[in-house]
Parts: structure tokens; C-alpha cells; sequence
């Protein structure tokens, strides 16, 4: 019996890569997969109805059921179509998993409006177009018990700020705060809502030069099936408990990351402007060493200060 017997799954961004490896491993376990993806380039040009119509001839090889779709998910009316494939196809829907991406890379003082435009269009309006019409389905279902799941990928990329990516890293933790808003709108509808941060060998991380396969070891570690496992526990009806989550899948390490807290704050008892040398002499006070002393602002956070009062 399979970990996923009986649900009902959508892979976006499937027909490669990552998706590919989350669809396959999800159908392994039983469920039914509608495997969506647009075939385009890196760079989001030129669609290809080929790569998820090879991965869903690969899951029906294997025995499982799936079915594909060619839409981009970045077109509203596209992803609603998406969405209704998976219910007229497989009678419901279950767990929506979000990976469908593409890149343009370049520093901030190069980037195009377009270049930025277009990353932002893919993942966090793609990421949005298909969870709202989930999330409608969902909430008509009317049972808090339904073990429903709703799976976002968002990049450490953004968790870190990758200086090349600032489209990429901005879009993918616009992920982690949508993902953080569903989580806290959706849980009475019995949806939970988590993200996935993940690491794999793919032609996302050929096309970054220091993240390219150093040997062919360290490319089967990196393998992008590597990735699915941690979704495919996100997405099982034994899950409940995990919600508003981010977790990293990369090679043969799963993690857990901290949400945002307030590490230190300085409370006044009037304006900050009345005496603004004294202000700043606080707020160096309280902050600099947490700042400076762990490694700069992007090192893992320390435990929580007690607040200095003015
Ligand atoms: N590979 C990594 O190490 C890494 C790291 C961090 C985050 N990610 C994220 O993981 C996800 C998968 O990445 P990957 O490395 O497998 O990339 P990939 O390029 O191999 O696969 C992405 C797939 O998305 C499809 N796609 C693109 N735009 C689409 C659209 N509008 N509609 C439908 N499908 C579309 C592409 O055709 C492609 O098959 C992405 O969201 C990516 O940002 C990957």
C-alpha cells in the first residue's frame, strides 16, 4: 500500500527536473497525478507539450495514472482549467504542488523591467493563480478533515539573497509570505499550507556557475528525486500537523527553517525624533551586536535579547 493511495495531486512545473521527480514519486505511492507543465525554455520561450506528456507515458509505464496538461499556469483562466482537469479526470482534488519556475538572471543595476516582470509572472503569480482556484474548491468542500495540501517552492534563493537573482529572490520569498498568509486562512478548511526550499542538480543550477556538478557523485547526490521525498511526507494525510512551514530538501539533507522573529527592541515613551543623538546611540546599542557579532544580518539567528527600555 502507498503512502499517497487513493489522493489526487497537481505537479506543476512537472515535465522536468524537480516536478518531474515529485510527480513520479507521488504516483509511486498511489496517488493520481495531473502532471502540468508548458516545456518552455529556461528563460520561459518556447512551449513544448514533450516533457510532460514523457513523464506521464513514464508513470502510466510504471502503472500509476496520470494525466497531462500543457497550460502556463501564469494565465488565471489556465491554472482554473488546471484545477478542474484534476477533479473532471480524478473525481477531487488533494494536494497542489507548486514548482513550475524560470530564470533571468542579472544584477539589479542591469535588469530589464521585462526580466523582472517575467520571473515575478511565473512564480509568484503562477503560484497564486493556481492556489486561489485550489483554495476555492477546497473551502466548498466544506470538511476541516480532508487532509487537503497546498505545497509552494521558494528558493534559498531569496531565504539568503542571491546577488545575481534580485526577480528570483524577490519572488520567491513573495512565496514564503503567501505561503504564510494561506497558511493562516486555509487551516479551518483542512488545508495545510508549507514551502520547500529545495537544492538539486538541474538545468536551473547548470545555468549558475558556481552551483554547476563538480563530479558525477556529487550529481547523484544532487539528484532532483532527492527533492520528493520531503513532499511527498508534506503531502500524506499523516502530515496535519506541519503547517506555515518552510522546509530544504537538497541531496541526502532535510531541514527545518526558523520563521522571522524579533531577535531585540528598543521601547521609548515618546516620539524618537524628541532627542534623535540618543536615539541612535540605542539603536547601535541594542542592534550592532546582534548584527555584527553573529556574522551579519543573514547568519543564523541568535536567541532573543531581553528589550533595552529607554
Ligand atoms: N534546482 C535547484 O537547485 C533549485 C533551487 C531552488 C529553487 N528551485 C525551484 O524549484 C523549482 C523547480 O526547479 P528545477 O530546477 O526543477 O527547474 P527546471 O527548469 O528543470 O523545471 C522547471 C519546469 O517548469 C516549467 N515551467 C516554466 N514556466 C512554466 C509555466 N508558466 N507554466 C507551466 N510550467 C512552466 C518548465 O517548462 C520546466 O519544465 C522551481 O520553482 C525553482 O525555482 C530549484
Amino acid at each position: 500500500m502507498g503512502k499517497l493511495e487513493g489522493r489526487v495531486a497537481i505537479v506543476t512545473g512537472s515535465g522536468r527536473g524537480i516536478g518531474a521527480g515529485v510527480a513520479r514519486l507521488l504516483a509511486r505511492e498511489g496517488a493520481s497525478v495531473v502532471v502540468n507543465d508548458l516545456g518552455v525554455a529556461l528563460d520561459g520561450s518556447s512551449p513544448d507539450s514533450t516533457p510532460a506528456q514523457q513523464v506521464v507515458n513514464d508513470i502510466k509505464a510504471a502503472g500509476g495514472q496520470a494525466v497531462a496538461n500543457y497550460n502556463d499556469i501564469a494565465e488565471l483562466g489556465s491554472a482554473e482549467q488546471l484545477i478542474r482537469q484534476a477533479i473532471d479526470s480524478f473525481g477531487k482534488l488533494d494536494i497542489l504542488v507548486n514548482v513550475a519556475g524560470i530564470l533571468r538572471d542579472r544584477m539589479l543595476f542591469n535588469m530589464s523591467e521585462q526580466e523582472w516582470d517575467a520571473v515575478i509572472r511565473v512564480h509568484l503569480k503562477g503560484t497564486f493563480n493556481t492556489s486561489r482556484h485550489a483554495a476555492a474548491y477546497w473551502r466548498e468542500q466544506r470538511n476541516p478533515e480532508g487532509h487537503f495540501r497546498l505545497i509552494n517552492f521558494t528558493s534559498g534563493s531569496g531565504l539568503h539573497g542571491a546577488p545575481g537573482q534580485p526577480n528570483y529572490a524577490a519572488a520567491k520569498m513573495g512565496i514564503v509570505g503567501f505561503t504564510y498568509s494561506c497558511a493562516n486562512a486555509l487551516a479551518r478548511y483542512g488545508v495545510t499550507s508549507n514551502a520547500i526550499a529545495p537544492g538539486a542538480a538541474t538545468r536551473m543550477t547548470e545555468s549558475i556557475p558556481d552551483q554547476r556538478r563538480r563530479s558525477p557523485q556529487d550529481g547523484d547526490e544532487r539528484a532532483p528525486e532527492n527533492v520528493a521525498p520531503a513532499v511527498a511526507f508534506l503531502a500524506s494525510e499523516g502530515a496535519d500537523w506541519c503547517n506555515g512551514q518552510v522546509i530544504s530538501a537538497r541531496g541526502y539533507e532535510i531541514g527545518l527553517y526558523s520563521k522571522p522573529q524579533l531577535l531585540s527592541q528598543i521601547v521609548g515613551t515618546g516620539p524618537w525624533d524628541r532627542d534623535l543623538d540618543k536615539t541612535f546611540d540605542l539603536l547601535e546599542h541594542a542592534f550592532r551586536p546582534l548584527v555584527t557579532g553573529q556574522g551579519g544580518a543573514f547568519a543564523p539567528a541568535p536567541a532573543p535579547q531581553p528589550a533595552q527600555a529607554r
